[in-house]
């Protein structure tokens, strides 16, 4: 007997909604293909939340959430925000707080097809091929922050539980992939990274088969540029994961190919672009769809096991790439639907 899987999907804002009904094309295609039994309920989120009912995570969004088997969401934020007291961000932030979403793996791969559209010399991101483990409920987002005329702060808090299980995630991720991890911090300056230090050499034990390497953030930011062969599994702390994971979509060349997971420890997980609602391209029908098709697919092999159905996205999706077929972030003149549609075709 086949469970029907509940697949709560949050469109977001901006470019949201149009890469949102793009993974679910290819889902509904593959799920023929593979015999994959699912239901989708589609839920408000940030913006489009605090318009329907003036909250960016309303109660019936996070109860339909924490009951789903997954959760796909595109993207939140926009310009008509940005001096809202309630933002769409706050949502994003209260959704992984909520669902306990403290691993955010954000892969980095290069595509053969799209080598020569990188900023960088060929000889750079050859052999790319990465993942960036950013701790997601912790640090300086989650601290105090106040803000007075004159003066702000925003606290940094870790505890040692928390920076241990996500280490630990970097360690597992190692395991099967390289058995290298870079744990990057800022442990010159700031007593977080000093206690993040200390774990990750403590973790390390539990794993002799794979090495750990330190790197300060700022000269890891540097390396990710100039030699980015060098990482497998890169773990950091909330801030310096968003930061240097927006950096390395340089080296495939566009956020909009840059997918990512967020588990938590038993939950359901939530499956997303790493980029924004891009506010500048939304609504032209325009926006590269690979990234939210790619979530789709780590949702295929990471909640359901699908392990068929995830390849033979990734594979349609290199097939489009080698044939050409580029939305305009990558030079070319596809239109959201071209590409999803050339997509489908190739699965
Ligand atoms: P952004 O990631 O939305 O866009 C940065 C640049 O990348 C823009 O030029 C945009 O056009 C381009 N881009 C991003 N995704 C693309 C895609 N799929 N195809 C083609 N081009 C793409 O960052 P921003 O402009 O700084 O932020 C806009 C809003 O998004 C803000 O409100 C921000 O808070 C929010 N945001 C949300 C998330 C999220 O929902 N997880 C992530 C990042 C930013
Ligand atoms: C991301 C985004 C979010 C973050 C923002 C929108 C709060 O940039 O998912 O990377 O900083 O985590
Ligand atoms: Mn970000």
């Amino acid at each position: 007997m086949t469970m029907t899987k509940k697949i709560v999907t949050l469109a977001g804002d901006g470019i949201g909604p149009e890469i949102m009904a793009a993974g679910l094309e290819v889902l509904e295609a593959v799920a023929d293909k593979i015999g994959f039994d699912y239901d989708i309920d589609a839920k408000p989120f940030g913006g489009a939340g605090i318009d329907a009912c003036g909250h960016p995570l309303p109660k019936d969004t996070l109860d339909a959430a924490k009951a789903a088997d997954a959760i796909l969401l595109a993207a939140i934020g926009g310009p008509k925000y940005d001096n809202a007291t309630v933002r769409p961000e706050q949502g994003l932030l209260a959704i992984r707080k909520e669902l306990n979403l403290f691993a955010n793996i954000r892969p980095v791969r290069i595509f053969d097809a799209l080598k020569h559209l990188s900023p960088l010399k060929p000889e750079r991101i050859e052999g790319v091929d990465f993942v960036v483990v950013r701790e997601l409920t912790g640090g300086i987002y989650f601290g105090e922050h106040k803000l007075e005329d004159e003066a702000a702060r925003d606290i940094n808090d870790y505890s040692a539980q928390e920076i241990r299980r996500i280490i630990r995630k970097a360690f597992e991720l190692a395991q099967v992939r390289g058995k290298k991890v870079t744990s990057i911090d800022k442990q010159n300056v700031l007593a977080t990274s000093k206690l993040w230090r200390k774990v990750a050499e403590e973790v390390a034990l539990e794993f002799p088969d794979v090495t750990l390497e330190h790197q300060l953030v700022d000269s890891a930011a540097m390396i990710m540029i100039t030699n980015p062969s060098r990482f497998d599994v890169v773990v950091t702390e909330n801030l310096f994961g968003d930061i240097l994971s927006d950096e390395s979509s340089v080296l495939p060349g566009t956020l909009g190919v840059m997918p990512s997971a967020s588990h938590s420890e038993n939950g359901p997980s939530l499956y997303e672009p790493i980029h924004g609602s891009a506010p500048d391209i939304a609504g032209k029908g325009i926006a590269n769809p690979v990234s939210m098709i790619l979530s789709v697919a780590m949702m295929l092999r990471e909640s359901f096991g699908e392990l068929a159905g995830a390849e033979m996205i990734e594979e349609a999706v290199d097939k489009t790439f080698n044939q050409g077929i580029l939305t305009r972030d990558l030079g070319g003149q596809a239109s959201t639907a071209e590409m999803t549609a050339a997509i489908i075709a190739n699965l």
